[in-house]
């Protein structure tokens, strides 16, 4: 049988390049998408050491450069199972400061990503004649509200109604489409928002990472290893009968 091939955007840091690491690990070959592509290469390097992986330059919110990243993953590595629609960005803002600008680029990053790679995606699948699995990153914020999150929170819900939408469109040609939820991940992003946190109320960047923990049930912060387990089974044959779900993997802030 043919190796698997799984995009995964975003994965040069973060949740993203724990998932890379963890589908490498399971035997698909990776195709590590970013626009630092710098940082994808070192990913990428690192995953070649026991597996295989190539480094994919893309801007996840224009079109034509998701479509040139398939495709390019189709001629290098020979196939296209799985992609993961990961990359996105995470402002906090107070909801009278959101400007048009804001509102323009997060929505073109987070929602467009999601559609371009929905197509782009459908695409290959249809030109290698199977079906395949099409991950989305949504979150916490995608399924209820938190204090100055009205633009992210926006583009994470829209994730879950494009989700479920594509899930039916596509069922029929073997296409299962699915989000994941995560809670509070250490990584850059929320590592940043800590240090916003921190300085808004005088605090360091750890004060601000140990308020985010007081509501998760399970009382620590998300690794992104523990997102990394849960896209593992949303690619993996084990959910081949789950299709437009959102998957809550958040230590328990959401039930
Ligand atoms: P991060 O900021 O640490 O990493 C994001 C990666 O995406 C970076 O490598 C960056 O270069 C890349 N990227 C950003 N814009 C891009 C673009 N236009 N084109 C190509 N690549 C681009 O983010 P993190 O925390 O790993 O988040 C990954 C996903 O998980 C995001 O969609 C985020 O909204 C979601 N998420 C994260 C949570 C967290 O606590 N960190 C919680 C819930 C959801």
């Amino acid at each position: 049988m043919s190796q698997k091939v799984a995009l995964i955007t975003g994965a040069a840091q973060g949740i993203g390049k724990a998932i890379a690491e963890r589908l490498s690990k399971d035997g698909f070959a990776i195709a590590v998408a970013d626009f630092n592509l710098e940082g994808a290469q070192k990913t990428a390097d690192e995953l070649n050491k026991t597996g295989k992986a190539i480094a994919v330059k893309v801007d996840v919110s224009d079109r034509d450069q998701v479509f040139a990243a398939v495709q390019k993953t189709v001629d290098e590595l020979g196939d296209f199972n799985v992609i993961v629609n990961n990359a996105g960005l995470g402002p906090t803002t107070p909801i009278d400061t959101i400007t048009p600008e804001q509102f323009t680029k997060v929505y073109a990053v987070n929602v467009g990503s999601v559609l371009w790679g929905i197509q782009a995606a459908h695409k290959a699948f249809k030109d290698l004649g199977h079906g395949g699995k099409i991950i989305n990153a949504s979150s916490q914020a995608g399924q209820v509200g938190n204090p100055n999150l009205a633009l992210y929170s926006g583009t994470k819900f829209a994730i879950r109604g494009i989700t479920q939408t594509a899930a039916r469109d596509l069922a029929k040609e073997g296409i299962n489409v699915n989000a994941y939820c995560p809670g509070i991940v250490k990584t850059p992003m929320m590592m940043d928002i800590a240090h916003q946190v921190g300085q808004e109320n005088g605090k360091s960047d750890e004060w601000g990472m140990e308020t985010f923990s007081k509501d998760i049930a399970l009382g620590r912060l998300s690794e992104p290893e523990d997102v990394a387990n849960c896209v593992a089974y949303l690619a993996g044959p084990d959910s081949d009968y789950m299709t437009g779900q959102a998957l809550i993997i958040d230590g328990g802030m959401v039930f």
